[in-house]
């Protein structure tokens, strides 16, 4: 049995930023990663080249069922400590949008930046080591009772023990659902688990008026349980996705209509009546033409708008029927059947319930010498790099008290 101060289970973005801050401190600390190399989802994050962090994080860019947990960790681990790191290792970045950072080069330089502070840090790191059980026994020569870890590799024993496991997006990338299960062995609640910023599919009707349109893409504001999103809508072969899609889809359950408001930032009466006003002769199909994409206007004149005879000169509609027009450009209804799940989604939404653990030190309410850090807690943010932020912040988090 090897002796260590801190245990780690999961070499992601959470786990490895946890066993740079205790191996700083200079806890004796190991990373045990059952897949073959460190890091895998930082890898394939941002199109290649990771959105590390978003410079507008805040609580409300979160969901959890506690939505004041995430403040502490937050506040004491900024963006900026980030960008801090990202600078002092030479890694140019730049900001793409909505204060979203991304390396200019490669995702994989943020992987090297975590490997070499934690070669400084002094943190052993095993991957390809699988995790057989877990258990909570005798005490150690400090008197606290010892977490031992029987692995692939052999059995390790610390008095702390950091499940950074993640959740469950992505199972080719090492995925597993290894951290729930540890939490409920030592007694913790779970709050039910789904895909969050995932494509939504459609099914029966409404796939077929939108599955040739796949490929279209239009700007949108999408809405659902009181929550919207201004940004880029894709329709796909399966259903639709972008951006603004994808982060209303945390927000969506089972049997939500979403509502599109397909001119965001515009009213789209008042833009309707200035169309009437200055090209009266100009058929209402040929203006929606220009307001939205063409092949996406000519499908919502045939089957949401076809009672309107949408060929007519626009100076032919009477107020009440360019209402009808705007109402359905300003609150379309699209019902989604369901998501594409795990194989795509980059977040899992719910998770290990917070109120077991301290907001502070992420450590259990329940076992001392046991943290919960980064997807496997039930705290999941934003599109935006919101996300890597939580994993760095709670990482640190546990790290600076384990
Ligand atoms: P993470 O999943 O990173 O790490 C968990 C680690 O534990 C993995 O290495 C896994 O193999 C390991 N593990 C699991 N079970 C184990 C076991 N039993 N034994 C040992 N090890 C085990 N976010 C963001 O902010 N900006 C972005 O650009 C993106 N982009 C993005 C793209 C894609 C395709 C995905 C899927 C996700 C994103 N994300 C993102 C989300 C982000 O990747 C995610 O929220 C963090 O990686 C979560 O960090 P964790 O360390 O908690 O889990």
């Amino acid at each position: 049995m090897e002796h260590y101060d801190v245990l780690v289970i999961g070499g992601g973005a959470a786990g490895l930023m946890c066993a740079v801050t205790a191996g700083r401190r200079g806890k004796r600390v190991l990373v045990v990663e059952h897949a073959n190399k460190v890091g895998k989802k930082i890898l394939m994050s941002g199109g290649g080249r990771c959105n590390f962090t978003n410079t507008g994080t805040s609580p409300e860019n979160f969901l959890s069922a506690n939505r004041h947990f995430c403040k502490s960790a937050l506040a004491r681990y900024t963006p900026w400590h980030f960008i801090e790191m990202v600078e002092r290792h030479g890694i140019a970045w730049h900001e793409k949008e909505l204060g979203q950072l991304f390396c200019d080069v490669s995702s994989k330089l943020i992987v090297k930046m975590l490997l070499d502070e934690c070669s400084d840090a002094g943190v052993r790191i095993e991957t390809s080591c699988g995790v057989d059980r877990v258990v909570h026994g005798e005490a150690g020569a400090t008197g606290s009772k010892m977490f031992h870890l029987h692995t692939a590799r052999g059995a390790f024993a610390a008095p702390a023990l950091v499940v950074a496991s993640g959740g469950l997006s992505i199972p080719s990338m090492g995925a597993s659902g290894f951290g729930y299960e540890l939490a409920r062995q030592f007694g913790h609640a779970l709050l039910p688990t789904r895909a969050g910023l995932v494509p939504l599919t459609l099914s029966g009707k409404h796939q077929e008026r939108l599955a040739d349109l796949s490929g279209v893409a239009l700007p949108v504001t999408a809405s659902c349980n009181g929550q919207d999103f201004s940004n880029y809508m894709l329709v796909t072969h399966r259903g639709i996705s972008g951006p603004s899609i994808l982060q209303i889809s945390s927000y969506w359950q089972p049997g939500d209509t979403l509502r599109l408001d397909l001119l965001p930032g515009r009213d789209a009466l008042d833009a309707l009546l200035q169309l009437q006003a200055e090209r009266p002769a100009a058929e209402l199909r040929t203006l929606l033409g220009e307001l939205l994409p063409k092949r996406f206007a000519q499908r919502l004149c045939e089957v949401w708008l076809p009672q309107l005879q949408p060929n007519r000169p626009i100076r032919q509609f009477n107020l009440p029927q360019l209402r009808e027009v705007a109402a359905v450009l300003a609150d379309w209804p699209l019902v989604a059947s369901g998501t594409e799940g795990y194989r795509t989604a980059e977040v899992t939404l719910g998770g290990v319930d917070t109120d077991g653990v301290s907001s502070s030190t992420m450590q259990s309410r329940h076992v001392p010498g046991l943290y919960f850090v980064g997807e496997v807690l039930d705290v999941t943010g934003w599109l935006g790099g919101y996300n890597f932020q939580w994993a760095w912040a709670s990482g640190h988090a546990a790290g600076s008290a384990a």
